[in-house]
């Protein structure tokens, strides 16, 4: 499918909070090559081969470049303002008299997710240079990327084409195996007793200080995904940050989450009252996008065979990198996101940046949260210098274009080709097989006609995907025990076993139905006992 897409001429001027900020920018025509489809799911094992070439050329979606050029004119700074500059939060004279914290994870692991440690090394970069104290920045990231035998520049992570190492100097606070949904509780908490392994630290914060969150991985209606089992679910994260409200040991949080579906994580949950303000790189039923991914434009250093970054995340950072954040506000920032995670308003490969919580903080300055670089001072507050439409890749699909980037580059023997050709096929093959044994699971609960519909009924708007999640948590227990791990695709079938607890289906009914439509199946590398079940 092709499209001719027509951005209309357009002229806006920014007047209402920089009147010295006239920007003025004209877009051109475009051509939008995008498909969206599951082709997968319906494949005889027979075309499978060809099922992943017809993905590579259709489900990717290339955007070519669309440049547009602005201009700012801008007043000299005033005093104040100068004064304001030289000032870190955390200064003693500083007009923050409380400590800016941030809890940043990657939620996954594996080469063929270099884009989300390395989103959340380069945020640490940025961090830091706005002057936070390692002391008081957490990180949580599986750290197989640096040094993976796959990775073309070794102990090196970059975050852009061009971009410089973002690896070097990121504390290794919370790695490998102690990446779990349970530390990432007890170390918001500030709760050092209940934390497993790990550097210990944890955001120990008063009551003046302000916490800024970023998380970035795979997602699905109501979860975000952890490198170690269980996921982690809408309704705990959400209690937890209750509790963190509750000890009074926080004056404001702003949360970025980029993840598939991560407004489902909030959506009905998330409540005015606890300070706290949030923005998803999605709403409750879309994908978010990968992007900097082999053969895109703009694409990698040839040598890369993955994705650098994540639509959503690298707008905020390379927008937070770029302005003065003394002067820019939250809500500045996150109206620049929402237009380039939207692919510039298209939405043809692209999201719907949402807002949850608290949104009377979005009017104050950036640099409370993400500290203050004194070489941006005289950046202006607002508007990227250029804008460029970027080429990217749905999440779920990335990691099937990083196994074949693997295939084509491999120049060993005939049985490596063959092992990756393996691992793609066996992959395609567990996907098929968990969209397809849901599929017969809803046909035998609610009858063949009803079943696939009420699996994919959305609450209506404004309410959680489930009310009961711990009948979500147990029904997807009771389905990975008979039909295999859901492992990161299937978190998208969250949706599905809410939508069995929403009805009220009982625990042996549910048993009886993963029986039947998974028996025969050898879930092999699968099995939820080799890496523990996702609920
Ligand atoms: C939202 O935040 C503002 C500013 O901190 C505060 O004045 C207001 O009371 C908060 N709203 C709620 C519902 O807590």
């Amino acid at each position: 499918m092709a499209f001719l897409s027509l951005l209309p001429l357009s002229l806006s001027i920014s007047t209402l909070q920089n009147p010295q900020n006239f920007i003025i920018f004209i877009s051109s025509f475009y051509f939008t090559k995008f498909s969206s489809t599951s082709l997968m799911a319906t494949m005889s094992s027979t075309s499978r081969i060809i099922a992943l070439l017809a993905l590579l050329s259709l489900q990717i979606s290339w955007l070519s470049e669309a440049k547009r050029w602005e201009s700012n004119i801008r007043m000299p700074t005033d005093k104040e303002e100068q004064q304001q500059e030289q000032k870190k939060p955390g200064d003693a004279e500083s007009d923050v008299d409380g400590t800016t914290w941030a809890l940043l994870v990657a939620g996954s692991q594996g080469f063929g997710n270099y884009r989300h440690q390395a989103d959340v090394c380069h945020a640490y970069q940025i961090l830091k240079r706005g002057g936070l104290k390692e002391e008081n920045i957490v990180v949580f990231m599986y750290d197989d990327i640096a040094n993976n035998p796959l990775n073309p520049r070794k102990g090196v992570i970059i975050n852009h084409p061009n971009g410089e190492d973002v690896y070097a100097g990121v504390p290794k606070d919370y790695t490998g195996e102690h990446v779990t949904a349970e530390n990432l509780y007890a170390v918001l908490l500030g709760n050092k007793n209940a934390v497993k392994g790990g550097s210990g630290k944890v955001i120990d914060s008063k009551p003046n200080d302000r916490i800024f969150i970023y998380y970035s991985d795979h997602g699905g209606p109501g979860v975000l995904g952890m490198p170690n089992m269980p996921f982690l679910y809408g309704k705990d994260f959400i209690e937890v940050l209750k509790k963190k409200h509750a000890l009074k040991s926080y004056k404001e949080m702003v949360i970025y989450i980029e993840a598939c579906e991560s407004g489902s994580v909030f959506e009905g949950l998330m409540t005015e009252d606890l300070n706290i303000y949030v923005t998803t790189a999605s709403n409750a039923e879309e994908s978010s996008w990968g992007t900097y991914c082999p053969g895109m434009d703009p694409s990698p250093p040839p040598e890369f065979m993955t994705c650098l970054g994540d639509l959503y995340s690298i707008a905020w950072m390379e927008d937070s990198e770029t302005h003065n954040l003394r002067k820019e506000t939250i809500s500045q920032q996150i109206d620049k996101v929402k237009e380039r995670t939207s692919n510039y308003n298209t939405y043809t490969a692209g999201s719907h940046v949402m807002e949850y919580g608290n949104k009377s903080i979005k009017p104050e300055k950036l640099y409370l949260y993400h500290g203050f670089d004194p070489a941006t001072a005289n950046l202006p507050p607002n508007r990227l210098p250029i804008d460029i439409k970027l080429g990217v890749v749905n999440q779920r699909d990335a990691d099937i274009v990083f196994l074949w980037e693997k295939y084509e580059r491999s120049k060993g023997e005939p049985e490596e080709k063959h092992k990756i050709l393996k691992e793609i096929t066996e992959t395609i093959k567990h996907r098929s097989h968990l969209d397809s044994s849901i599929d017969l699971i809803g046909k035998i609960l609610f009858g063949p006609i009803n079943g696939p519909s009420v699996l994919r009924a959305k609450p209506t708007p404004g309410m959680p995907i489930v009310n009961d999640w711990d009948c979500l948590k147990s029904m997807v227990q009771v389905f990975e025990e008979q039909c295999g791990s859901l492992t990161q695709y299937g978190m998208k079938h969250m949706r599905a076993f809410a939508n069995i607890c929403n009805n009220e289906v009982s625990q042996s009914a549910m048993q009886e139905a993963c029986v039947a439509a998974c028996s025969v199946y050898n879930s092999g590398q699968w099995n939820p006992s080799l890496y523990g079940f996702s609920a």
